[in-house]
């Protein structure tokens, strides 16, 4: 059974649809904790599931933040880290100590649209579709490995809230179905630095 962490800063709508995965009889992961930057609403989702959170405030210097925050991480031994709404870059002693086997979500095809706004990107672009995809987090921004990715249209009456509630949900099953596969192994994270 894969021991997973999860990170979020905001909703936790995504998490929300893991833990419900997680439910799954068949489901070979377990989330073990959930951790954010703030006081996030999405930690209710966790305490819903009665999983341990914790909360590691941003500071500066980001890199006493990151340590403060690996040392979370690593206290609990996961055996896979999930950025999901997660919306700090990490530094890079957290990257490397945890690389390969920290991976995250992003709502856009990578590389189209990194970075923090994918979603007003896509749409401010005028093109008629964009994506999702799930990475290994590497030190760059949203430029890592991409383990799994998938179109999504864009409609001309598309809003952002509209159009990232549809990207979601791709994002969802495509981090479902990478828990899945680097639980049963067809999808080797070493192999992908
Ligand atoms: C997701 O689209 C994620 O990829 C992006 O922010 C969104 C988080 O949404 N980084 P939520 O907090 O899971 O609802």
């Amino acid at each position: 059974m894969l021991s997973v962490v999860v990170l979020i800063s905001g909703g936790g709508s995504n998490l929300r649809a893991l833990l419900d995965e997680t439910q799954q009889p068949d489901f070979p992961a377990t989330v073990t904790a959930v951790g954010a930057d703030r006081d996030a609403p999405g930690l209710v989702h966790a305490e819903h599931h009665g999983i341990e959170t914790f909360v590691v405030p941003f500071r500066t210097p980001r890199e006493e933040w990151g340590d403060e925050l690996l040392a979370e991480l690593q206290r609990r031994e996961p055996d896979l880290v999930i950025l999901s709404g997660f919306m700090r870059l990490l530094p890079p002693r957290v990257v490397d100590a945890l690389a390969p086997r920290m991976i995250n979500t992003h709502p856009a095809y990578l590389p189209e649209f990194p970075g923090a706004h994918g979603i007003r990107d896509a749409l401010a672009a005028g093109v008629g579709e964009t994506g999702a995809s799930v990475i290994v987090v590497d030190n760059g921004v949203d430029s890592g490995p991409v383990l799994a990715q998938e179109r999504v249209s864009i409609e001309p009456d598309d809003t952002e809230e509209t159009l990232h509630d549809r990207v979601k949900v791709v994002e969802r099953r495509l981090l479902a179905e990478v828990v899945r596969g680097i639980a049963d192994g067809t999808i080797d994270l070493s192999a992908r630095q």
